[in-house]
Order: C-alpha cells, then structure tokens, then sequence
C-alpha cells in the first residue's frame, strides 16, 4: 500500500512537471540494434512528452563505422530563449525551436543534440542507427553534359567525376522546408571508387544558395532515404560553371512569375530545371547586353544561340518544353528580369 502510493506520488510529481535531464550524456548505438529514445518511456506514435522549465542537456551520440543515425525530433519551446540545437561531424550548427519529426541524417562518428529551455516545452527525440555499406555503385563522368537527378526518390549511392571538380545545384520541390534534402550525403571519392571523407548534406548546401564547387575531382552521392517530394539534383562539371552565379528559376505553376539576373558584378545565369513546361513571355534587360541560350551545362555542346534585347523580344513568346535537363540562360552584362508563364 505504502509503496503503490509513493509511486503514484513520484508519477504524478513527472507528469504535471515533465521530465528533467543533464548534459554530457553519451549515447551509443545498443546492442539489440533498437532504437534510443528520450525520454525513455515516449515513442513517435505519442504526442511529444513534456520537458520541464529551465533543463540544459546534451547528448553525443556516436556512430561507429558502417551506419549512419537517423534523428527525429517532436517538440517545441515556447519562449525566446529556449532552442534545440545539433552539431553535426563537419561543424553544421543546427538551432530551431520547433521540430515536427523531419528526419536528420548524420556520418560517423558523431553528432551532439542539446535543448535549453526557460519555460515548459515539449521534446521527445528517437535515434536509430541503421547499417550503411553499399559496396556496388555506379560511376559517372561529368563532361560538357549536365547529369540529373531525382535525387530523393530512391536509395542509391553513385560516384561522379568531373575534369577539374563537380558541381551540384538542388532543386528542392519544397523550397520554404526542404528537410527531404538532408538524406542526401555527399562525401568525397576514396580511390578504387570507395566512398571517402564525408564533405557535408545536399540540405546545407541549398542554404547556401549558391552551386557548391567539389575540390577534388571525383566525390560520391548517397541517399539514404526516400522522400515524396520530387527534388532534383543538377550534376555539372565545374570547369563549365565555376566562375557563374546561378538563379534558380522557380516555376510556380498556373501563374507567371519573375526571376532576376544580375551579371553586373559577376557573370551569372539563369536555371531552370522543370518538369512544367514553361513559355517566356517577357523579358527586360539592358540594349547593349547579350543572352546565350543553352540546352544544359554552359558549353560549346549545348549553346544554342546569342539574343540581344532586340532578337529576344521578337521571339518571344519562347516555350521550353519541360523535362530532366537544364535550360540556362547566361547574362553577359547589367541585369535583366525574365517573366514565364506554366
Ligand atoms: C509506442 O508505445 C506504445 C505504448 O507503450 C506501444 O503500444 C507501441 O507499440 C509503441 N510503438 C512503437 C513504434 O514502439
Ligand atoms: C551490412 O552491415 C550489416 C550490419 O553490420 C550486416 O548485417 C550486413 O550483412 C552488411 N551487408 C553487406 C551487404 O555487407
Ligand atoms: C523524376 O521525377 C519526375 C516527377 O515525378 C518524373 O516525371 C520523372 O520521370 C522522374 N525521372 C526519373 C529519371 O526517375
Ligand atoms: C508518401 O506518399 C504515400 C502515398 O501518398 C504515403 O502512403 C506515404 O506515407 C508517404 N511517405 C512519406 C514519407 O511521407
Ligand atoms: C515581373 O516583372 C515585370 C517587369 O519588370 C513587372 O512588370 C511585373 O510586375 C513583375 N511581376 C511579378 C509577379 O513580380
Ligand atoms: C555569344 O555571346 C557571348 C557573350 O557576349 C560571346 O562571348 C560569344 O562569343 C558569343 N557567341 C557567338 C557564337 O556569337
Ligand atoms: C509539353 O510540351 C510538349 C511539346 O513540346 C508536349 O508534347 C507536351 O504534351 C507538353 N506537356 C504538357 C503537360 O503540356
């Protein structure tokens, strides 16, 4: 009777003030295989688990060689100065005050989760460790042609090389949450086509919002998870594309809308990667500037034509059919403002 009433106390007393934790906690992948969760007694299928007021906490959860870990967070602080934050093998800080269970993907050997909060919260998080040894990949060399993908739609681990480097720009389907592109890893080459030192994940590299230029000639893709978003990747060689600032053309479907080049500091261009057929209908740009047009990767391969202002406005409306290629629009000078319709 006495100890069936302290525990309903102790229950209770967690319940109404949620759970607690420390830092410094160090999370290894288990025997069984099974996952790790905190709290202990919370899974994905319950609503997120309260956390009591003022908690600091810290888990490093290693990862031995062969796996990845899959992170999936439920929770939300609710006061501006609380946060969760990871911090990943490569540095990627990682601070967000809200997680609705998007997984995170993470390389050996480790990465550091932590939640600091003020007010009451909620956070639950699951870590699976989940066996990562492709031996078989295909191998693909970049030259004057793009090589795309539909980077999220299958498991897969591919190796691609490029003269001098490889460049990769992702076309992520959700662009304001394009979690779907953290499954991506890109690591360099390790020679006999072995997948090397991890470099970082496509989703960090779309943040930047710049093409992201390889140092070593040959580096290797893996996805290690599918998603339903459509996202696509554009594979080029950088010899073709280092010294160009891209704009991504976003192809809003039913409307028309804008994109914007400037080539006034730099030389950049205009990409579009769609599967919406599209049709130019207007375009601004200086007299005395030119546009060359090209079927993908900016090359002697795929350039089609030169337009000034002048030819450009009388071919215009111009229809790009859609499909998985490129079609780039490179400014030569001053600044021009395009507008499609799909
Ligand atoms: C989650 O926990 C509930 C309650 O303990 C249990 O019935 C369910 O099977 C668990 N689900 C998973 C996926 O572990
Ligand atoms: C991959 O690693 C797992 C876990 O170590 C092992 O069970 C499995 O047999 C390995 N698969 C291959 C193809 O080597
Ligand atoms: C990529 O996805 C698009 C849109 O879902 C589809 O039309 C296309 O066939 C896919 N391409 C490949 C190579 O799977
Ligand atoms: C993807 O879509 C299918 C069909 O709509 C759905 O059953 C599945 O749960 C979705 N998967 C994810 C990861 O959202
Ligand atoms: C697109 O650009 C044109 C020309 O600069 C401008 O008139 C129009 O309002 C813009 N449309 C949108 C949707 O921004
Ligand atoms: C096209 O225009 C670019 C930029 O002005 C120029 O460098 C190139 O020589 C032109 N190509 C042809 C075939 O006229
Ligand atoms: C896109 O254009 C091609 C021809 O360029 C046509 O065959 C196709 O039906 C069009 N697709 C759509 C969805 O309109």
């Amino acid at each position: 009777m006495h100890k069936l009433l302290v525990s309903l106390a102790v229950l209770s007393a967690v319940s109404a003030a949620g759970t607690t934790c420390k830092t410094g906690n160090v999370v290894n992948r288990l025997v069984s295989g099974r996952p790790y969760y905190f709290p202990a007694t919370w899974n994905e299928t319950m609503p997120a688990p309260e956390l009591a007021k003022e908690q600091t906490c810290s888990w490093t959860v290693t990862i031995p060689q062969g796996y990845y870990a899959r992170l999936i967070i439920d929770g939300t602080v609710r006061d501006k100065d609380s946060r969760f934050q990871i911090i990943d093998s490569v540095g990627n800080f990682i601070q967000t005050t809200h997680e609705e269970m998007d997984p995170y993907f993470f390389p050996p050997t480790k990465f550091t989760l932590a939640v600091s909060n003020e007010g009451v919260a909620t956070f639950g998080f699951q870590i699976q460790w989940i066996a990562h040894n492709n031996t078989e990949m295909d191998f693909a060399f970049v030259g004057s042609l793009d090589h795309d993908l539909n980077v999220t739609s299958s498991v897969f681990c591919e190796g691609l090389g490029g003269a001098e480097g490889i460049s990769l720009l992702a076309f992520p389907q959700n662009r304001k949450h394009p979690y779907s592109l953290r499954s991506t890893l890109v690591y360099e080459a390790a020679p006999n086509q072995q997948i090397g030192n991890f470099i970082n994940n496509l989703y960090e590299m779309y943040l930047t919002k710049k093409q992201w230029i390889s140092n070593v000639p040959s580096i290797v893709i893996c996805n290690l998870e599918v998603s339903n978003n459509t996202d696509f990747l554009v594979v080029q060689s950088s010899v073709h594309t280092k010294n160009l600032n891209y704009v991504e053309l976003v192809t809003v479907p039913g409307t028309k809308y804008n994109a914007t080049v400037n080539s006034e500091k730099k030389l950049s261009a205009l990409i579009s990667a769609s599967y919406y057929n599209q049709t130019m209908t207007d375009i601004q740009m200086d007299a005395t500037s030119v546009i060359s047009l090209y079927y993908g990767t900016p090359s002697g391969f795929t350039f089609d034509k030169n337009y000034t202002a002048t030819e450009m406005k009388s071919a215009l409306p111009m229809e790009y059919p859609g499909g998985a290629y490129t079609v780039q629009w490179v400014l030569n000078s001053g600044k021009a403002v395009f507008t499609f319709q799909a």
